[in-house]
């Protein structure tokens, strides 16, 4: 990550002593998990390694074993490890990365299957889970493998890669495995933000749309998916914050541990945060808030009249959430609650952010265009606030959640 003036943030942390689990599935990109080992162990990861079946196929257990300093985990059944070997390789890992990640273990791994070694220690194990797929472009394309990675992804898996680029077959397209530096990059930024570095912080987070309805069967809405609310809610339980999740109607699950208050319009979403934001240390409106609503919604179906053909809708003012908690925090004279606004433009994004930070006196503002995250498991960010802009690059919103919480962190740090 990079900022305007060119300076840079520390992405590359070292891995010395971390314990890192290396997950092989059965695909050509196999060989190239032999680099990742040693990549990792070179930056100082302590590493583990199992092998699906399949992944013995193609590259020998042995070499894995020589370049790890450890013995291969290959076989569920094996009296070898005097035990639950899943369950003692699930509560080593401090992280996981799967390795290539093939069509099949995605697929088996989203519909929580265990009937190999590395199913079962995904299944058994909390640490994160970077997945690195690896596989012909059709079959990344694949219906049921895009339906598993985004399950995975609403899961709290992460991804790295699969990037285009030559592939096994002599084609080119996307498919091909992030290169083990890569990878091993994905891994340091994963270790970097995990541990409780948030314990006993209180976060509230809202997320996803607000519907706005017109009558019983219409609504206003908008095109967000709660994707990154919700990520920002997963990282903060992960890090130890007690989070409340305050959703619009969205298509996921709320991650367990939070307290979640379902909401749908965006007067109730005004309410459920003030009645709670006396009790944070840090609120993230990550939500789309409508900014209208219309006036005189209709307790029947709105009909059509026959011959018009042109309506007005006539629409009132929302509250605006994010300035009524810049100004009552002002109004305290405190810096707490620590207060982070997103911003979704089409246009002059980073005026944009300037402008919404200034004028809602808020700490941060996350903007991104709508082309670049609205929807979508990735993002492309600005992070605004009183020292500057920081550009994140393409980035997950798992990752770019852990960018929001460090930055969070830091102002709560500062008093
Ligand atoms: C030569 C060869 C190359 C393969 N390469 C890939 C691949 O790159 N990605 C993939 O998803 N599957 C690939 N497959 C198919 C997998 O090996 C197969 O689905 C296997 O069941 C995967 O098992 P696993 O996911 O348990 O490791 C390949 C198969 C063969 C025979």
């Amino acid at each position: 990550m990079t900022t305007r003036a060119g300076a840079h943030f520390p992405t590359r942390l070292a891995l010395q002593g971390r314990r890192v689990l290396v997950c092989v599935g059965g695909g050509i990109a196999a060989y190239k998990a032999l680099e990742l080992v040693r990549e990792l162990k070179r930056r100082g990861a302590s590493v583990r390694v199992a092998m699906t079946p399949a992944a013995e196929r193609f590259v020998a257990p042995l070499s894995f074993a020589a370049l790890s300093g450890e013995p291969v985990a290959r076989d569920l059944w094996s009296d070898a490890h005097r035990g639950e070997i899943h369950v003692e390789l699930g509560a080593w890992a401090e992280a996981v990365v799967v390795a290539p990640a093939t069509a099949n273990l995605l697929v088996r791994a989203a519909s929580g299957l265990c009937d190999d070694v590395v199913l079962a220690t995904l299944a058994c194990c909390r640490a994160p889970t970077l997945f690195a797929p690896a596989m012909h472009e059709r079959m990344w394309r694949h219906a049921p493998v895009a339906r598993a990675v985004r399950r995975l992804r609403d899961d709290g898996a992460r991804l790295v890669g699969p990037v285009t680029g030559p592939l096994a077959s002599g084609e080119v397209g996307e498919g091909r495995m992030s290169e083990p530096s890569e990878i091993a990059d994905a891994v340091e930024r994963i270790l970097a933000s995990t541990g409780a570095d948030l314990e006993g912080v209180r976060v509230l987070v809202t997320s996803g749309p607000t519907l706005e309805d017109l009558d019983p069967v219409r609504f206003l809405g908008n095109r967000s998916t709660g994707r990154m609310g919700h990520a920002l809610a997963r990282r903060a339980l992960a890090r130890g914050a007690h989070v409340t999740l305050i959703s619009g109607p969205v298509a996921l699950e709320p991650p367990p541990g939070a307290e979640h208050v379902a909401v749908r319009s965006a007067l109730q979403m005004h309410e459920a945060v003030l009645a709670r934001a006396d009790a944070q240390d840090a609120i993230v409106m990550a939500a789309a808030v409508a900014d209208w609503r219309p006036a005189e919604p209709s307790t029947d179906k709105l009909k059509k009249p026959d011959g018009v053909t042109e309506t007005t809708l006539r629409l009132v003012r929302n509250p605006d959430i994010l300035a009524e908690l810049g100004a009552w925090r002002a109004a305290r004279g405190q810096r707490r609650p620590v207060l982070v606004g997103f911003a979704v433009e089409t246009r002059d994004l980073e005026q944009a952010a300037r402008e919404k930070l200034r004028v809602k006196r808020c700490d941060l503002v996350v903007a991104n265009l709508a082309a670049d995250g609205f929807g979508g498991d990735e993002d492309v960010a600005l992070l605004v606030d009183e020292d500057g802009v920081a550009s994140t690059g393409r980035i997950d919103k798992h990752a770019l959640a852990d960018l929001v919480l460090d930055r969070v962190r830091a102002r709560l740090a500062s008093g």
